[in-house]
């Protein structure tokens, strides 16, 4: 399957979808294969429109070499035609985007792509929200992003 044109979304996008986002381009970069993508993330809400990555979301990436430069937006119906994969974060996410009327075909839960979650239900697949809790978990959100991002590659690569 080539997915040539990718979306990250969740529901603020200023913590897990930038955070997603960077980790890919950064592991895509590395491989060799990201000219050529599209890749982009997006929120389910408006409310961070415009605003950088929170400062725990650019620090996390900061920790692991990471650049966090995404610039939050809201998802727009016509996202639903230019990516041909919508990587959403968590259930909610997903039952927001086909409220929105996304084709189920091209939403994926991220932690589907991990390979150590192979045959997981979906209900095992959520990466938790880090929003308002502490630092920790945004390193807990790293840690899971990256497994999927790696998975994420590996599929496109034919690998
Ligand atoms: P995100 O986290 O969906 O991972 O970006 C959130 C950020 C902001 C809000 C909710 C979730 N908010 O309600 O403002």
């Amino acid at each position: 399957m080539s997915h040539r044109s990718l979306l990250f979304v969740c529901l603020g996008n200023i913590c897990r979808s930038p955070l997603g986002e960077a980790i890919f381009i950064h592991k895509a970069r590395a491989a060799g294969i990201l000219d050529g993508l599209v890749v982009d993330s997006a929120g389910i809400g408006h409310w961070h429109a415009g605003d950088s990555a929170d400062p725990r979301t650019i620090e996390v990436g900061l920790r692991h070499g990471v650049d966090v430069t995404s610039i939050a937006r809201q998802v727009q119906v016509a996202d639903f035609e230019r990516f041909d994969l919508l990587l959403v974060m968590d259930r909610e996410n997903k039952r927001d985007l086909l409220a929105l009327g996304a084709p189920a075909s091209r939403i994926r839960l991220m932690r589907s792509f991990d390979p150590g979650l192979a045959g997981a239900s979906e209900n095992e697949l959520d990466v938790p929200d880090p929003y308002l809790g502490g630092p920790e978990g945004f390193e807990t959100v790293y840690r899971l992003l990256d497994a999927a991002c790696g998975g994420l590659l590996r599929s496109m690569h034919g690998m």
